[in-house]
C-alpha cells in the first residue's frame, strides 16, 4: 500500500470514529438504512428471539407489583413481605400509585424528548470525557472503552447533594428543562427516601437504627440518567445497553410505553412490560452489599427496535459519594459471614476506568470468597 493510501485509510478510520463518538441520534438524523459495523455485536451477545435456541432466548415474566399507597397504609406489613420477596427473587419490582403527579412525569418526558431533538451542536455543549463532570452528554455504554458501540445516547445529571447549585450547569434548552427536571429529581428523591425506610424495615431495622441510617441517605448521592434509544435499522444485531447491574442502592426507572428493558431471571432474558404510570425499581450493587447478599442486584439490558424511539429516565440513589458501603453489621453473624468487601465511589471509578463494567463484574470484584 502506498503511503498516500495508508494515510487516507487512517483518515477514514479517524473520521468514522469521530462520527460514532457524536452519538446515535446524530447518525440517525443523517439517514440510515443499515446498521454500521461499529454497532454489530458478536453473535453470542445479540438479543435473540423467542424462536431461536440461542442462550439469549426471551421468556416472559410479570414483575412483582408494589402498591405505594398500600405500603404507606394499614397493609404495610404484608406489603413489606412482598417487597422482601421481590428483592430476593427478582431484584426488581414495579411501583404503582407512587403519588408523583402525572403532570410532573409528563413534563419530564417532554423536556427529555425535546432535549434529544435539539441540533447536535446544542447537545454537544454538554459532552465531557471527565467522569466527575456533574453534567455529561455521551453515547454507548462506556464510550472510551467499548470496542463495539451500543445504540444509546444519554444525558447524565448529578442531582444531589446541592441541587440548586448544580442546576446552573444543566441544559438551558429547552427552556423548561431545568424547572421540570429539577422538580422531577426532587420528587423521585423523596420517593426514594420513603422506599429506603421500607427496605430497612424489611431487613429488620428498629426505629432508632432506621432513623440513623436514613439521616445518612438524606445527604446521599443522586444521579439521573436520561437514555435515548433512537429507532434502529437492524435491532436484532445490537443492544441499547449491555448486560449490567446498577451501581448504587436503588434505581427508580421511568420507562417509556415502548418495551426495551429486559432482566436476567432464572437464566433467561425476560421483557419488562411497562405498566402505565409506574416506576420500575431495582436493587443496586450497594443494596446487595448492604443486605449482605440477601437482596440481589440483577443483570439487565436494553433491546432496541425499528419502529419507535424510546426514552427512559433512570434515577440512581445511594449514600454520599465519599461514604463507604459495607454489609450491615446486624446482618452479619457466624452462620452468615460477611460476603462483601468495603466499597466506595473511588474504588468503583478506578474499576470502570480500567475495565468494562459489564456482566456484573464490579460487584463480583467486591465479593469475599471463603
Ligand atoms: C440504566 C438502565 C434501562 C432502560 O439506565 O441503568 O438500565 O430501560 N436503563 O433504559
Ligand atoms: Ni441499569
Amino acid at each position: 500500500m502506498s503511503p498516500a493510501m495508508a494515510a487516507e485509510m487512517e483518515n477514514t478510520i479517524v473520521s468514522e470514529t469521530q462520527v460514532y463518538q457524536k452519538g446515535v441520534k446524530n447518525l440517525c438524523d443523517k439517514g440510515l438504512n443499515k446498521l454500521p459495523l461499529k454497532y454489530v455485536l458478536p453473535n453470542s451477545d445479540r438479543p435473540g428471539d423467542c424462536k431461536s435456541d440461542n442462550p439469549n432466548v426471551i421468556g416472559a415474566v410479570e414483575l412483582p407489583v408494589i402498591d405505594f399507597v398500600q405500603l404507606c397504609g394499614p397493609n404495610r406489613r404484608h406489603v413489606l413481605r412482598s417487597l422482601s420477596k421481590a428483592g430476593e427473587d427478582y431484584g426488581f419490582f414495579q411501583l404503582i400509585n407512587h403519588e408523583i403527579s402525572s403532570e410532573v412525569i409528563s413534563s419530564m418526558r417532554e423536556v427529555c424528548s425535546k432535549f434529544f431533538e435539539l441540533p447536535y451542536e446544542e447537545r454537544a455543549k454538554y459532552m465531557s470525557s471527565d467522569m466527575h463532570a456533574t453534567v455529561r452528554y455521551g453515547t454507548s455504554f462506556n464510550q472510551t472503552k467499548d470496542t463495539v458501540f451500543y445504540w444509546r445516547d444519554f444525558l447524565k445529571l448529578t442531582c444531589n447533594p446541592n441541587l440548586h447549585q448544580l442546576l446552573s450547569n444543566w441544559p438551558s434548552s429547552p427552556a423548561a428543562f431545568k424547572d421540570s427536571a429539577s422538580t422531577y429529581a426532587e420528587q423521585t428523591r423523596r420517593l426514594f427516601l420513603i422506599l429506603v425506610e421500607a427496605i430497612l424495615e424489611s431487613l429488620g431495622a428498629m426505629e432508632k437504627e432506621e432513623e440513623e441510617l436514613l439521616k445518612e441517605f438524606e445527604d446521599g448521592s443522586q444521579l439521573m440518567v436520561v437514555n435515548c434509544y433512537p429507532q434502529c435499522p437492524e435491532p436484532e444485531l445490537t443492544l441499547g445497553m449491555p448486560p449490567h447491574s446498577d451501581y448504587g442502592f436503588l434505581t427508580l426507572l421511568l420507562q417509556d410505553q415502548v418495551e426495551g428493558l429486559q432482566i436476567h431471571h432464572q437464566q433467561k432474558w425476560v421483557n419488562v412490560k411497562p405498566l402505565p404510570n409506574c416506576f420500575v425499581v431495582n436493587i443496586g450493587d450497594h443494596l446487595e452489599i448492604f443486605s449482605n447478599g440477601r437482596y440481589k442486584s440483577v443483570l439487565h439490558r436494553v433491546v432496541v427496535n425499528a419502529n419507535e424511539p424510546r426514552i427512559s429516565v433512570a434515577s440512581l440513589h445511594s449514600l454520599p459519594f465519599q461514604s463507604t458501603m459495607k454489609p450491615w453489621p446486624k446482618l452479619v453473624n457466624e452462620e452468615n459471614p460477611r460476603r462483601y468487601k468495603d466499597t466506595d465511589f473511588g474504588i468503583f471509578l478506578q474499576y470502570i476506568t480500567s475495565r468494562e463494567p459489564k456482566r456484573k463484574n464490579f460487584l463480583e470484584s467486591r465479593k469475599i470468597i471463603y
